[in-house]
């Protein structure tokens, strides 16, 4: 079942858990996440960022989503991850997706009010919910995302911006990375309990991928209520492919095509459960 994000994250804002946004560009990906969501019946949110389109067009994403998920009572929220483009958005919302994610982190902070508030007021015009982002996420390892300096949210601009904006959630950097991390991370819990004191939507964790267990859980019970979660998916499942290929077992194509989607969905069980517990 399809469902706005507003009121899955509502939940998990008032229950205490995370919802974890995993990236999808392949039928693999989408089959291995909406899979592992029906079988730990966890609502979920299945993320397609606009640098995939070179591997999906939207109507291809938004058709198998629907056709895989839409005779299950486990809710699935299709959101537009990471997107800098005006017209993007507007084609995924036409798709059919369920939230989008503006990302106006480059701009200057009155810009980036300037053209969230533009994209709030299409998209709830058509019940679409709206994530933004400020602050900086660096690049960690293995991460298809762009360099970024890390710019830690200012958890009173972070006020300002949620007033003026009217977005649904609001992605903060605290300390994590795109990417698997090269060194231990440096997550201050400190400005997220200041940010979330201050507002309270939901608040969003990027670059889950590699962050300790410890550190996830104080995130969630400090306001985190959805967790996005790539790399760490493609590298494990990329290196269990080579692993396999390396054997002297001559694999037909679709049998790799199984085998992702198995190594998959261990990933994204592994976090589910994670955020959940
Ligand atoms: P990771 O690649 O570090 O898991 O981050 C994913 C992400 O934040 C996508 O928006």
């Amino acid at each position: 079942m399809i469902v706005n994000l507003t009121s899955i994250l509502k939940d998990a804002r008032l229950g205490k858990y995370a919802i974890g946004s995993f990236n999808v560009y392949s039928y693999e990906t989408i089959k291995g996440v909406i899979e592992s969501a029906i079988k730990l019946n966890k609502p979920t949110i299945v993320a397609f960022g606009e640098r995939y389109l070179e591997n999906m067009d939207f109507d291809s994403v938004y058709a198998t989503v629907n056709a895989l998920g839409k005779n299950t009572n486990t809710p699935i929220a299709l959101h537009l991850d990471h997107c800098k483009s005006f017209e993007h958005i507007v084609q995924a919302i036409r798709a059919g997706f369920t939230s989008v994610m503006y990302d106006g982190s480059n701009l200057s902070f009155e810009e980036n009010i300037k053209e969230t508030k533009k994209i709030v007021s299409i998209a709830h015009s058509v019940n679409v919910s709206v994530e933004a982002e400020l602050g900086g996420i660096s690049l960690g390892d293995r991460s298809n995302e762009e360099e970024r300096e890390q710019i830690y949210t200012d958890p009173n601009e972070a006020e300002i911006f949620v007033k003026e904006t009217g977005v649904d959630a609001l992605a903060v950097s605290i300390g994590t990375v795109h990417g698997m991390y090269k060194g231990e991370p440096k997550i201050d819990i400190g400005v997220l309990k200041s940010i979330a004191s201050r507002i309270d939507i939901p608040l969003v964790l990027h670059g889950g991928s590699g962050t300790p267990e410890n550190i996830i859980k104080e995130c969630i019970r400090n306001g985190i209520c959805k967790i996005n979660v790539n790399t760490e998916i493609s590298a494990y499942t990329v290196d269990k492919i080579k692993e396999a290929l390396r054997s002297d077992k001559d694999y037909h194509l679709s049998k790799i095509s199984i085998l992702e989607i198995e190594y998959i969905k261990e990933v994204v069980e592994k976090y589910m459960n994670m955020f959940y517990s």
